[in-house]
């Protein structure tokens, strides 16, 4: 199953793929996307972590945890979140990962089209795709420091397909900052849909059963770009809904949930279940529900209108920071 961003945000897909992993118990994660320019947020054990490498799924003990050949890494940040999460033991860095150099970060903080225009988080990643593209990139089997983490991401997820078991693919980014299919030049430095997340971990497309589309009820924005349905900020204020990224700690631009949007998003990815998240943040009587019938009525029309908008099924929807607020209505219907 691969778990992919809607819209522009994470959109609190960190709790899901947690969730997702803890309930149905894959024996591995693998982490897809773009690099550490992502941030996710897990609430677990009392605590709150941020993470930029590493499968936020790294709450359920039983699954290794890989990161992908397509994924840039930062080894600083890939070493620091296998201490902060204690799973040294479990994680695999492929040995085809790109690196991102100081040199990379430099670049990106100091270019005026980069940082000024386009808004980007300035953690390397568009230079460190740039070098990979030129051919002059260093891999992660040239840093000794992950020497014991290396290993062969695609034979891996492949030899535990052909057991049948479970692999969960976590992208990150969300459909919009697509650099095909986004808001260009208002994207990201590399292709974020769905097939582009198998191919980060060397899954082909007739491997994948399920891609789960993460929607949150509303939309949030970091950086600059088009933005439809975007709200004033003091509308958002009014709708209680402040938000600031994990990554720049840069306040999110909000705005509706983007009909139009989400329809190509869905085309795109291939969508076969959606997630929607922060139902709680939009509908205040939602907060904490873990039944469907609970919802109050309006969040429920909400819902059924963007099933019938949108065609696919609503088979998580989240009502809380915690793991265990969500509805799971997957054995309803599927
Ligand atoms: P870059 O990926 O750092 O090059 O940034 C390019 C654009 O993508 C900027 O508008 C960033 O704010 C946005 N972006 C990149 N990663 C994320 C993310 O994980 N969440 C939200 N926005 C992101
Ligand atoms: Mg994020």
């Amino acid at each position: 199953m691969i778990v992919a961003g809607g819209f522009w945000g994470d959109e609190g897909k960190g709790k899901v793929v947690a969730y997702l992993a803890l309930n149905d118990k894959p024996k591995i994660i693998a982490r897809a996307g773009v690099g550490p320019n992502a941030g996710h947020t897990v609430y677990s054990l009392d605590n709150k972590f941020g993470l930029r490498q590493l499968p936020c799924g790294f709450v359920y003990k039983g699954a290794r945890l890989l990161i992908g050949p397509g994924v840039l890494i930062n080894p600083e940040i890939v070493l620091k979140e296998v201490k902060l999460t204690d799973s040294g033991d479990r994680v695999g860095v492929d040995q085809r990962c790109t690196v991102i150099e100081s040199s990379h970060i430099e670049q990106d903080r100091s270019s005026a089209h980069l940082k000024g225009k386009i808004g980007t988080t300035g953690t390397g990643c568009g230079p460190a795709n740039v070098a990979r593209v030129n051919r002059v990139a260093k891999l992660a089997k040239d840093i000794p420091e992950l020497e014991r983490f290396l290993t062969d991401v695609p034979q891996e997820v492949n030899d535990s397909l052909g057991k049948n078991e479970l692999v969960l693919i976590e992208g990150s980014q969300g459909f919009g900052l697509s650099l095909i299919h986004g808001t260009y030049p208002y994207v990201t430095s590399k292709d974020t849909s769905a097939c582009t997340l198998a191919a980060d971990v060397g899954v082909g497309p007739t491997k994948v059963d399920d891609v789960m589309l993460i929607f949150k009820a509303y939309v949030s924005r970091v950086g600059e770009g088009p933005f439809p349905t975007e709200m004033a900020m003091e509308e958002a204020e009014r709708l209680g809904i402040v938000e600031y990224g994990t990554v720049t700690g840069r306040r999110r631009r909000i705005g509706a949930f983007d009909f139009d949007l989400a329809k190509r998003s869905v085309m795109i990815n291939g969508a076969t279940q959606l997630t929607i998240t922060c139902l709680d943040r939009l509908f205040k009587g939602s907060s904490g529900i873990k039944s469907y019938g609970q919802l109050p009525a309006n969040a429920k029309e909400f819902i059924e209108h963007i099933e019938g908008e949108l065609k696919v099924p609503v088979t998580l929807v989240s009502t809380g920071k915690d793991i265990k607020n969500i509805i799971d209505l997957r054995s309803e219907k599927l």
